[in-house]
This record gives C-alpha cells, structure tokens and sequence, in this order.
C-alpha cells in the first residue's frame, strides 16, 4: 500500500460514487441506497448499462490477457474499483505469476477493498496507490516503487476517460511519456454515437449527482491513441474486441455504446 497508510478518508455515503454505482451494475455488494437510486436511474434511461458494465470488465480481462501473452510483465491500472474477481492481477498472474501489478484510484472504499485484498497477495508483486489520476506525478513517483518504468507496462485506463474533461489528452500523454517502447495502453470509454439521446440522458444523471462525465465520439475516442500503434482490430465497441464466446453471444442482444482500444508505444 503506498500513499495511503497515514490516513483512510471517511466513505462518503451522502451522495453517489462511480465506483459504488459500476459495483452495483457489476451485481456487487459493495453500494450504498444512494449509489443503487443513481444506477437504477441510469438504467432507467439506458436499458444497456448492466450489459454494458459486464461487457467493459470482460474486455479488461481479454486486453490484460493480451498484453502479458505478448511479455507484458508489469501493470498500472488507474481507475481500477471495487474488485470484482476475476482483477486484473488474477489475469495477469494467471499467466506469468511474477508480474507486478499496481492499482490506483482516488475512492476510499477502493483503499478500503485494496487494503484487504492486497493482504491476501504475495508480498510486493501487488501494491495499491491512493491517488487521483489528474496527478500524473504522484501516481508515477508511487508506482514506481513497484513498477520499473524502464521496462514495458500495460498501462489501463479501463472505464474512467469519460470522468474527464478535455484535458485528459494531455494527461494521458503525460503518463503515455513516462512508459518504455514496447509499453501497451489499455482504454475503454462510453460514446454517444449508438445511441445520443439516451446516453445524453445517462450523462445528465451523472452530472446532476455530482460527478462529471464526457462520453466521446469514434474520432475523439481514437485521439487517446495518437503517436501509438494500435493494436487489431483497432477501435471498436468493447464486445467486438477480440470477443470469447460469450461476448459473441452478448453482441446478440445489441452493441454497448462502449469504445475500446489496445495499443502498443513504439
Ligand atoms: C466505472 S469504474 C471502472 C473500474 C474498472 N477500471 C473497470 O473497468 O472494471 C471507474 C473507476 O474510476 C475511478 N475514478 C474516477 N475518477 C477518478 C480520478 N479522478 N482518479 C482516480 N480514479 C478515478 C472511480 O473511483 C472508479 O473506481
């Protein structure tokens, strides 16, 4: 656990919170009534969001997958959330046991989890960073503790560009900076291009509960990638990306208005 030891911020069940309320569509436990009213509400507007939740966390572990079948032995995952087996640790571990994995997210109940979680880990292979991922330098100075930034990392931003603004391209870059050649970057963002009307609804119940949220277009998407080598079949509805079986059968029951994409730094 690093950045988070002297002090474990109070869990702030006032108002909802994009971890709680992406645990709730998850089917987990860890929400509370106010982050339940907000999903509800969501999915009220946007019959997709569940699918759409379940589809983005298996394209996490497909992308991961990838990436430590190409060598990858080192991961920084911001934005992670309250883990829903299998993490992105398991994934990866799965393959190569010795890769490192860091989490990083700015919600306390993530710490919370984390703190728990990592106790259940190897010594050292796994380590957490509480920390906001607009502060590119913390994150960075933390992970490395852990992390080699002169070898490759996977780094993933998994479900969390669309609580951006539009500085979010220079920060990407700004950690994009910090990896080696042969580094993979791992995103998923929501898009209004399926469906505007609904996700502008979407968009509007996030806002009014006080989180600030930007779905991007195919074009704006893809500008997370510029100066990358994308990876096939480039960027595409999560489900479509490199699908198993059972996302096969989930693009039967309509797209996720979700984009993703897995590229490499040359
Ligand atoms: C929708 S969840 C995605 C979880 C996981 N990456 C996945 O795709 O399954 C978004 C996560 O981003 C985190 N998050 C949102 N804004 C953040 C910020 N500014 N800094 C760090 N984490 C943030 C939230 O706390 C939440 O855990």
């Amino acid at each position: 656990m690093t950045g988070s030891d002297a002090a474990i911020p109070a869990i702030d069940t006032s108002r909802p919170h994009p971890a709680r309320v992406y645990d709730w569509w998850l089917g987990g436990k860890d929400n509370y009534p106010v982050d339940e009213e907000l999903a509800r509400r969501i999915l009220a507007v946007d019959g997709a969001a569940v699918r759409g939740a379940r589809a983005n966390r298996r394209f996490m572990h497909r992308a991961v997958r990838t990436a430590a079948e190409a060598g990858i032995r080192q991961f920084l995952d911001i934005g992670t959330g309250i883990p829903t087996e299998p993490n992105l640790h398991q994934v990866a571990q799965e393959i190569a046991p010795e890769s490192k994995v860091v989490y990083a997210d700015n919600d306390p109940i993530v710490l919370r989890h984390a703190q728990a979680l990592l106790h259940s880990t190897p010594e050292g292979a796994t380590n957490y960073v509480h920390a906001d991922v607009r502060e590119p330098d913390t994150v960075v100075r933390l992970a490395a503790e852990t992390l080699d930034f002169s070898e490759p990392i996977a780094l993933s931003l998994v479900a969390l560009t669309h609580y951006l603004s539009d500085d979010a391209y220079g920060l990407l870059k700004r950690y994009v900076d910090e990896l080696a050649p042969g580094s993979f970057v791992i995103l998923s963002q929501v898009t209004p291009d399926l469906s505007p009307e609904v996700i502008a609804k979407a968009a509007e119940q996030f806002r009014r509960s006080g989180t600030p949220f930007f779905p991007r277009s195919l074009a704006e998407f893809s500008r997370f990638f510029d100066g990358l080598e994308l990876l096939g079949p480039g960027v595409i509805p999560v489900s479509g990306w490199r699908p198993g079986p059972e996302d096969v059968a989930a693009q039967a029951e309509g797209i996720v208005p979700v984009y993703s994409g897995v590229a490499r730094k040359v």
